[in-house]
């Protein structure tokens, strides 16, 4: 039972801890306890005035339950429950009883009963709140930020987080019952290769020197298998100072992942075994095992991506070879020139508004595509404005190829061939969502392999690695790393995940002779080399075991497992898309003490 007196004349909350005992979570009260006497403690979820009768819910972390207070049987707790408003804090004792079965609440898993109120006390008061807790409310997601603390109450972010560590539970549990020893890396170090910028912290010490927050544990798990671990695991957090999207945040959590004498079959067999398992065991989501393997190139060529939604078909096809004669200026020299015509049979498409094709011909655009060429097959026939352009023997090698029918739409993107692809892929995409092709419940992983190890930067005019630079080449492909490094395969793989890709990893060079030429190779000098990776090529030279490793995103894992659209859903204190923290206000200017420890001066350009 509630002290009362002593609660109301202490404010601690000390005091008031001493003054009732909770005896059960709301949540878990049912129709077993009815008839017990229980004390609950809890935020007032909501509150109703009924005829007399006052209604609170409480609720805890467990979930919520109602309490009623009658003034006629229970006067004092009746006026205590009077100045109870949303959000304060309070306690509540009373007798359990089942509701009558016309008042249930189907949407409370303790809807069947109610706490009648004999006892009350608030606890701690609350000022009007900027937005309600009750879910799915439309609220300005910098408000939502600002207010995090209050955000994280509603039930459905409470779930989220709870899921959270839940699964970062089970992987551990998981990795450390397969021999993984989870070891910590520094996160004052120096830049590491993923490609993004660097986060960097200046050194007070060594003035004009500079720590960079590590885009990811790459270089050091390398070590580590050096160190002879053979498998190491840590679920990290990783900076990278990249344009944020919904699935991208400046810090986010890896579990990262290396291994040694293992093979890129044995490591991926596992590593679908813990994924699949993470799915079913904490989210109860069975997944299809074992899961779809393309190669980076059937990727792209059947779906036009090297993350490819597989929750629907709707393929691409090349058409190159069929119109490469034709007459068809466009797909003809395209074709001349080494580049692909890119065919989409879309069922059923021929309805398409003219609007409608107008909007997806601008985002084929914006992946870079010259045109979205169309033949819409009516009842009466196809029509397109190029089709004059083919023959007959043309236009019936196209119909076969794209398998087209009365009613379908056909479209076509001609351009050097990841444009080509990518754009057409992407228009596949948008129909896929507008159709609705999409079955929402579907989770359709996938491992992507065999990707290029080089992509060429038209910009700077240089090969770049695609992965890391740390990552092996396939040894058949070695010879062309001079000549044709357009053709060089990369032992990296992708695991994606309904066009999510969730994670990436390969197996590494563990040759240092290797190592030089692949610097070689995207434009490092020995000495650039030597200044950035040094420690890394020297330790191989020091018995450098086989390994490889993989590492997953595991905020976009979690947002997919909790069937969120974006990755601030299941991260307690996300920034937004500028990067900043409403709650806490960073980033923020700082003291020019400060500064000047650190022998800093602000450019004005
Ligand atoms: P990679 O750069 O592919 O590989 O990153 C691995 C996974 O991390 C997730 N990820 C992100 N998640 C949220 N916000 C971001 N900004 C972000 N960037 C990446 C993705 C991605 O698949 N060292 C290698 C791994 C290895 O080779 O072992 C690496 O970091 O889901
Ligand atoms: P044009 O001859 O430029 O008027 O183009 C005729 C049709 O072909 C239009 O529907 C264009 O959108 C389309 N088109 C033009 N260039 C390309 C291209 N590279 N790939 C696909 N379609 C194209």
């Amino acid at each position: 039972m509630i002290d009362r007196q002593r609660a109301l004349q202490h404010e601690s909350l000390q005091a008031v801890d001493a003054a009732y005992r909770r005896t059960a979570l709301c949540g878990t009260l049912g129709k077993t306890q009815v008839g017990e006497t229980v004390t609950i403690v809890g935020w007032v979820h909501r509150r109703r005035d009924l005829g007399g009768l006052i209604f609170i819910e409480v609720r805890d972390r467990s979930g919520i339950v109602q309490a009623v207070f009658n003034p006629q049987t229970d006067a004092a707790a009746y006026q205590v429950a009077d100045q109870m408003r949303l959000e304060y804090v309070v306690a509540v004792s009373g007798v359990l009883v089942a509701r009558d079965p016309q008042t249930y609440n189907p949407h409370l898993p303790t809807g069947e009963v109610e706490v009648r109120g004999t006892d009350a006390v608030i606890v701690s008061r609350s000022k009007p709140l900027p937005f309600g807790i009750d879910d799915d409310l439309n609220i300005d997601e910098t408000v939502r930020l600002r207010y995090r603390y209050l955000d994280l109450r509603r039930p459905t972010m409470h779930e989220s987080i709870v899921l959270r560590a839940k699964a970062m539970k089970y992987v551990r549990d998981f990795l450390t019952q397969h021999d993984f020893v989870e070891i910590e890396t520094p996160l004052l170090t120096r830049s590491t290769p993923e490609g993004a910028r660097d986060f960097l912290v200046p050194s007070r010490l060594q003035p004009g020197s500079f720590y960079a927050l590590p885009q990811s544990p790459q270089l050091l798990k390398q070590i580590l298998m050096i160190s002879g671990f053979e498998r190491y695991f840590q679920i990290v957090r990783c900076f990278r100072d990249e344009d944020l999207r919904a699935d991208r945040q400046p810090e986010f959590t890896q579990i990262d992942i290396e291994t040694s004498f293992l093979s890129q079959q044995a490591l991926m067999d596992l590593m679908e075994a813990m994924i699949a398992g993470l799915f079913e065991s904490v989210g109860g989501i069975h997944c299809e095992r074992p899961f779809v393997r393309l190669t980076w190139d059937e990727a792209m060529n059947r779906y036009g991506s090297d993350k490819p939604d597989l929750r629907f078909e709707l393929p691409l096809t090349d058409v190159t070879s069929i119109v490469s004669q034709s007459a068809f200026q466009v797909f003809a020299k395209v074709a001349q020139q080494g580049g692909r015509v890119m065919g989409l049979r879309v069922p059923q498409g021929a309805r398409l508004t003219r609007s409608e094709m107008d909007d997806l011909t601008a985002h084929a655009a914006t992946y870079g595509a010259k045109g979205l060429a169309w033949i819409a097959w009516q009842s009466d026939g196809p029509h397109s404005p190029i089709l004059k352009f083919f023959t007959q023997q043309e236009q019936k090698d196209l119909f076969g190829a794209l398998g087209a029918q009365e009613g379908d739409l056909l479209l076509f993107v001609a351009d050097q061939r990841r444009i080509a692809q990518t754009a057409l892929g992407q228009v596949r995409l948008k129909l896929g969502q507008q159709l609705g092709l999409i079955d929402e419940h579907l989770y359709r992983f996938a491992w992507i392999t065999d990707f290029p190890m080089f992509e060429y930067n038209d910009e700077e005019k240089r090969w770049e690695a695609e992965h890391h630079p740390f990552t092996a080449p396939r040894e058949e492909d070695l010879p062309y790393l001079e000549s044709a490094p357009e053709r060089v395969r990369a032992k990296a793989y992708d695991m994606v995940l309904n066009g999510y890709e969730i994670g990436g990893g390969s197996q590494r060079i563990y040759d240092p002779s290797v190592q030089e030429r692949i610097f070689a190779r995207i434009g490092l000098t020995p000495e650039e080399a030597h200044d950035k990776f040094g420690f890394l090529v020297e330790a191989l030279q020091y018995g450098a075991p086989p390994h490889g490793g993989i590492a997953f995103g595991f905020d976009r894992l979690l947002m997919l497992l909790a069937g969120k659209e974006n990755i601030r859903e299941v991260i307690a204190f996300p920034k937004t898309a500028s990067g900043a923290d409403p709650l806490t206000g960073a980033p923020a200017p700082v003291d020019e003490k400060q500064l000047r420890e650190l022998r800093l001066q602000l450019r004005r350009t």
